[in-house]
């Protein structure tokens, strides 16, 4: 595909569309658009230009104009992908919507949300919370990333073994067609089975069919208690090993079970100089039990203490207070960042198996330590089956060894991923980072009707080019 270059008088239309203070063309601001939080250099690449525009008519007038001049245009969040799904890998226009943060309507009578796509995910709930409502989605980077890419990565994260991911809970759409046009999917009808769930195509499509100018949002009635406990275990393989034993006998769907090893733990507690008692295991699960009733939710957390402990968990702490839950889930939610920080050479994974099948990875985990020598750290959200391993560069290695170690590694684990059911990205996105790696998983078939939806959205691919398949 030849795409062409921002000109001086695209960058003048911009700015009248969008007006002069939207339109961002310096070298060293465009530098904070080129990356997303994906733990490698390689990824990086520079937008020509930015904008930021603030209405929805603003962006349709933006995708029209780079569709008549044939410039690539990337829709971006927050920037906190993990899979380069944001960045600007043919340059054109990075379109921002950091700009469109209002949040519209509180529409407590059906209990939902109406709001811009730059919103962040925390204040949905900072915002509802006092009508006793909540936004079940959790991933772990809620305090910075928007609505809008929790909509475009179908964001998974902590709590979806019991509420499920994002896609459950958008109700309705306005999405700027790759064309050019205004469209509105779904909207606050709790069903509807009225022609092809268009809406459900667009959630996850990173990016690729559309942009997000407005999202209507389901909320749950927010649980009044609710028990954290942090289970120790000697060693992987008996904290992973409980897993699918707490799910099909504790005889209640625990909000969150977490996993994490020993070095996950220990470098997030050293990046954050917290203090969780790491040295006498060699690795935790994480257990969140909510509900509305404050007996039961502690009868329940008890009955799954117990259930490890006769399954030979160390030792139980319970977080039943803010205070305590926010620092242990803190210690969880910046494991990444943390390994980003200690470890810049990584591959940090995104695999998925069924959860019967958790267990059946570690083994893999280990062999492709042993054999390529990296260390393989892993943490995740072990109910549902998505684990983060994350291997790291050995420092003795060039960055060429690494290279070659990293993607024979991970064919290695996508393969044994896949033969046990799963596949390579449960949350974080295929964007460019996994695109060499799609056709392992995914069926001819499979993938040339996506290459058919794709050019049916957009037939000049100028809508986040270059991200999840090639078109041929
Ligand atoms: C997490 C991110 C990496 O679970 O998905 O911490
Ligand atoms: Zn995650």
């Amino acid at each position: 595909m030849k795409y062409n270059p921002v000109a001086r008088e695209t960058i003048d239309e911009l700015i009248e569309i969008t007006g002069k203070k939207n339109v961002i063309t310096n070298k060293e601001k465009m530098e904070a658009y080129s990356h997303d939080e994906t733990p490698a250099e390689q990824y990086g690449h520079m937008p020509e230009v930015v904008v930021t525009p603030e209405t929805t008519e603003e962006i349709a007038k933006i995708v029209k104009l780079a569709n008549r001049d044939l410039i690539p245009i990337t829709p971006r969040g927050a920037g906190s992908g993990l899979s380069g799904g944001a960045i600007p890998v043919f340059g054109g226009i990075v379109l921002s919507v950091e700009k469109m943060n209002r949040i519209i309507e509180i529409d407590y009578n059906n209990m939902m949300i109406v709001l811009e796509p730059g919103v962040v995910t925390n204040e949905v709930n900072e915002q509802v919370a006092e009508k006793g409502l909540f936004f079940a989605g959790y991933p772990m980077s809620v305090e910075t990333c928007y609505i809008g890419g929790n909509i475009a990565e179908n964001a998974g994260g902590g709590k979806a073994i019991k509420y499920g991911v994002t896609g459950r809970y958008v109700m309705g759409l306005e999405v700027v067609t790759p064309a050019g046009e205004i469209v509105e999917l779904g909207g606050k009808r709790v069903k509807d089975v009225t022609g092809y769930d268009l809406k459900q195509l667009i959630i996850g499509s990173e990016g690729t069919l559309g942009i997000v100018t407005k999202a209507i949002i389901k909320l749950l009635p927010l649980p009044t208690d609710k028990v954290d406990l942090l289970i120790l275990f000697k060693d992987v393989k008996s904290a992973i090993g409980m897993v699918p034993r707490i799910i099909t006998g504790a005889r209640i769907i625990p909000t969150s079970i977490e996993f994490m090893d020993k070095l996950s733990v220990k470098t997030s507690c050293e990046y954050l100089n917290e203090h969780l008692p790491y040295q006498k295991a060699g690795a935790m699960l994480l257990i969140e039990i909510d509900g509305n009733n404050e007996t039961q939710v502690e009868e329940d957390a008890e009955g799954v203490g117990e259930l490890c402990l006769d399954n030979g968990a160390i030792e139980v702490y319970v977080a039943d207070n803010y205070t305590t839950q926010d620092r242990v889930w803190s210690v969880r939610r910046n494991i990444a960042e943390a390994f980003k920080v200690v470890s810049p050479h990584q591959s940090l994974e995104d695999i998925v198996v069924p959860i019967a099948s958790i267990p059946d990875l570690m083994p893999v985990l280990e062999r492709i330590s042993n054999k390529y020598d990296i260390q393989i750290p892993c943490y995740g959200h072990a109910g549902d089956g998505n684990l983060h391993a994350t291997l790291v560069k050995n420092p003795e290695s060039s960055m060429e060894e690494w290279y070659e170690i990293e993607h024979k590694a991970l064919k290695e684990l996508y393969q044994a991923t896949k033969t046990l059911g799963g596949t390579i990205s449960g949350e974080h996105g295929i964007g460019s980072k996994r695109k060499p790696y799609m056709e392992s998983v995914s069926s001819p078939v499979e993938l040339e009707l996506m290459r058919k939806i794709k050019k049916a959205f957009d037939p000049n691919n100028i809508m986040n080019p270059g991200k999840i398949f090639d078109l041929k």
